[in-house]
């Protein structure tokens, strides 16, 4: 099945993830990342400025995930993890979590049906083909367990009345979680419609904050914890190839780069 509009912006992402795997020290490390995008597009790496490692902003957003989502899993290894607008991203064989933990992975229906093809199966986890934003998805969710959400590069997509139904009934379904997620900025949000990547994709920005720890506001259960960096984290400015660290330097100086995205952690 075909990918369209905002189904297509999980390529960009795999492609920073494979691209880092063959930087001398890793960020993520993702070999299955390397294969997977070899196996969407035999010839990713084969155009002019294809190999640059612009996109590393990205790997560092997949890294604080995983990192957190290993702290949640090491205290809670009955938790449910929910993870939403998941692409071909493959966090669920980086962190291999126990047999203990329910592991869902969401997307649309043509995304799911690439990653059947693309990724292998594994017990105790279960592949979600719908629209995060029709939440009878979530209904044969076992309740009852904490739950870890994970939304990497998912929510700018979704209108603001969407995220907030989203979280309120996560938060209303299970006794306890965390749910972590990244934003972009009003600006980057308003701006979205003149960017190059989303004109290319079909796939404008919906929704932006500049404080997202507002979003813990909509539950009296949901407390903002704390934030990830992201375009000047300390792994970006050591790891990244000379050029592309440059790059990111001078792009931080303007505070509207800089904060453009941000990783965001809440529990309740
Ligand atoms: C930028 S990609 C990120 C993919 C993956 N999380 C990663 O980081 O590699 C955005 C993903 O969100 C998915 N997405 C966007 N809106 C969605 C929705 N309403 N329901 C389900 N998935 C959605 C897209 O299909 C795409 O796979």
């Amino acid at each position: 099945m075909e990918l369209t509009g905002v189904q297509k912006t999980l390529s960009p992402v795999l492609k920073a993830k494979a691209l880092d795997n063959r930087l001398p020290v890793p960020i993520l490390g993702d070999a299955l990342a390397e294969q997977t995008m070899r196996r969407l597009d035999p010839d990713y790496d084969k155009g002019r400025f294809s190999t640059n490692q612009l996109g590393l902003s990205a790997v560092v957003r997949a890294k604080a995930h995983d990192d957190w989502a290993r702290t949640f899993l090491a205290d809670r290894p009955e938790a449910v993890v929910l993870h939403l607008g998941c692409g071909l991203d493959a966090r669920v064989y980086r962190i291999d979590p126990p047999a203990t933990v329910d592991w869902y992975d969401l997307d649309y229906p043509p995304v799911i049906e690439l990653r059947q093809q693309l990724l292998p199966n594994r017990e105790h986890y279960i592949l979600i083909g719908s629209s995060v934003t029709d939440l009878t998805w979530l209904e044969p969710i076992p309740r009852g367990r904490p739950v870890l959400v994970i939304a990497e590069g998912l929510v700018p997509y979704l209108i603001e009345a969407d995220l907030r139904r989203l979280l309120t009934r996560v938060v209303d379904t299970f006794p306890a979680g965390q749910i972590q997620l990244d934003t972009v900025s009003v600006s980057a949000w308003r701006t979205s419609k003149w960017d190059p990547l989303a004109r290319r994709y079909n796939a404008r920005f919906h929704c932006g904050f500049d404080d997202p720890a507002v979003l813990a506001d909509w539950h009296p259960r949901l407390h903002y914890v704390d934030e990830a960096p992201m375009n000047d984290s300390p792994e970006l400015m050591t790891r990244a190839p000379t050029g592309t660290r440059r790059l990111y330097r001078v792009m931080n100086v303007l505070p509207g780069f800089r904060h453009s995205s941000r990783i965001v952690r809440f529990r309740f």
